[in-house]
C-alpha cells in the first residue's frame, strides 16, 4: 500500500470499521499502558490508536501522521474529549523530535503480509530514538507465513486464457502473472495445499532497524498434504500483542480488512500427497509505504518459474511464452561478468539460473 493512499478518507474508513483489528489493539493498549504513561503512535492516521491509549490512562500521547489526515485526527481527538492529552504532530516520523522518551510505542504498520507495507523500518527507527529502555512495543512480535494454494481467481483467469471463443491463449499465461492478486475472502483453509511455514519471525523489541531496510528473503520447501492443484502462493501474518492477544490474518480466521494476496503461478500444477513444492519470496522495500515482490516456485520435478512485480508489462517479455525473471529496472548489481541481464537478476534475487 502506498502512503499517498492514506490521504484517502476511504482507507481510514476501512480500517476504522475493521472491528477485529480495533478490538485487539484496544485490548492490548489497555493491558499494556499504566496510568501516567507517555505513548507514541507512529502513523496515527485518524488517531484511533491514540484515542485508545488516552482512554487506557496515558498522560500524554504523541500522534505522528505524515498525511493531511493529521488535521482530521486533531479534530477527532478534541471532539472525543482528549484534545489536551493527545498531541497531533503533522509530519514524517523521521523528522520529528520529541521532548521526552516514551513508555509505549504503538503502530499499525502491517501490510497484507506485514513487511510489504514498508513501514516496519520507520517504526523500529522511532523505537531506537524515542522508546525508553524497557519500554513496550505494541504489537510485540510478528510472524509472516507462506503456503502453496489453489486460488479460484487464478483458476478462472487461466481457464479464460485457455478458451477465448474456442481459441487458446494459454501460452501467454506467464505474462500477466507478475501482478499480485488481492482477494478479500477468497483464500480459506480448504485452498491451502500444504502445511504453512514461517518465513520471518520479527521481534519488535530486538529486530535491527537497518535489517528492516533490506529485502526480506526466504525459501521454504513444502510437502503437498493431498491430491489437488497448486496455482499460487499466499502469505499472511500473525501479530502477537502479548497478554494472549494475537491478530491473525491466517486463512480461516475471522475476516479482516487485510484480506490476502495470491502470488500467482503460471499454471494449475497437479500434486499428490507428499509432492515437494519449493517456494521463494522476496519483499523488496521500495518507496515509503510500498514494496516490490519477487517469487519463485518449483512443483515436483518441474522447473523453477520466477515472477517479479517490477517486470515490464510488455508483450516482448513473453515472446516465447516462458516465465521470465527480468526486473523492470536493472537495479540489481551484476554477479557474473558474462551473465545475461535475466541471469543477473535471478542471481541477485538468490534464484536458480536457467
Ligand atoms: C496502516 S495506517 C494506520 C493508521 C492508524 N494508526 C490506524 O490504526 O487506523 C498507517 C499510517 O501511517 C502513516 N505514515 C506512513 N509513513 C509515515 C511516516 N513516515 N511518518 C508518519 N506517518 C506515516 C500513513 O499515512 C498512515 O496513516
Amino acid at each position: 500500500m502506498q502512503t499517498e493512499l492514506y490521504e484517502s478518507i476511504d482507507m481510514h474508513r476501512m480500517m476504522l470499521t475493521d472491528r477485529i483489528r480495533n478490538q485487539i489493539y484496544r485490548s492490548a493498549l489497555f493491558a499494556t499502558i499504566r496510568k501516567g504513561d507517555v505513548v507514541l503512535d507512529v502513523g496515527a492516521g485518524s488517531g484511533i490508536l491514540s484515542l485508545f491509549a488516552a482512554q487506557a490512562g496515558a498522560a500524554k500521547v504523541y500522534a505522528v501522521e505524515r498525511t493531511s489526515t493529521a488535521g482530521l485526527a486533531r479534530q477527532l481527538a478534541a471532539r472525543n474529549g482528549f484534545g489536551d492529552r493527545i498531541e497531533i504532530i503533522h509530519g514524517d516520523i523521521r523528522d520529528v523530535e520529541l521532548p521526552q522518551p516514551v513508555d509505549v510505542l504503538v503502530s499499525e504498520w502491517m501490510g497484507i503480509y506485514a513487511v510489504d507495507e514498508n513501514l516496519l523500518a520507520l517504526v523500529l527507527e522511532a523505537r531506537d530514538r524515542f522508546l525508553r529502555p524497557g519500554g513496550a512495543m505494541v504489537p510485540r512480535r510478528s510472524k509472516v507465513w507462506l503456503a502453496p494454494v489453489w486460488s479460484e481467481e487464478r483458476d478462472v483467469a487461466l481457464g479464460l486464457l485457455d478458451d477465448v471463443h474456442g481459441l487458446s491463449f494459454q501460452s501467454i499465461a506467464a505474462y500477466p502473472t507478475d501482478d499480485l492478486i488481492w482477494t478479500g475472502s477468497g483464500i480459506t483453509p480448504e485452498h491451502l495445499r500444504a502445511a504453512p511455514q514461517v518465513l520471518w519471525d520479527i521481534d519488535l523489541a530486538s529486530h535491527a532497524a537497518a535489517d528492516a531496510r533490506l529485502p526480506f528473503r526466504a525459501q521454504r520447501t513444502f510437502r503437498a498434504s493431498g491430491a489437488g492443484l497448486v496455482n499460487g502462493l499466499t502469505p499472511w501474518f500473525d501479530a502477537d500483542f502479548g497478554h494472549g492477544l494475537v491478530l491473525s490474518t491466517r486463512p480461516g480466521q475471522p475476516r479482516t480488512h487485510w484480506g490476502h494476496y495470491v502470488l500467482p503461478l503460471s499454471r494449475n500444477n497437479a500434486v499428490v500427497e507428499g509432492t515437494e513444492i519449493s517456494a521463494q519470496l522476496t519483499c523488496l522495500p521500495a518507496t515509503p509505504g510500498h514494496s516490490h515482490h519477487a517469487w519463485s516456485a518449483r512443483v515436483g520435478t518441474g522447473s523453477w518459474e520466477h515472477h517479479d512485480t517490477r517486470t515490464p508489462r510488455t508483450t516482448s517479455q513473453c515472446c516465447d511464452g516462458q516465465p521470465t525473471c527480468v526486473p523492470a529496472t536493472p537495479q540489481w548489481e551484476s554477479t557474473g561478468r558474462n551473465a545475461t541481464h535475466s541471469e543477473q537478476a535471478c542471481r541477485a534475487l538468490g534464484l536458480p539460473v536457467h
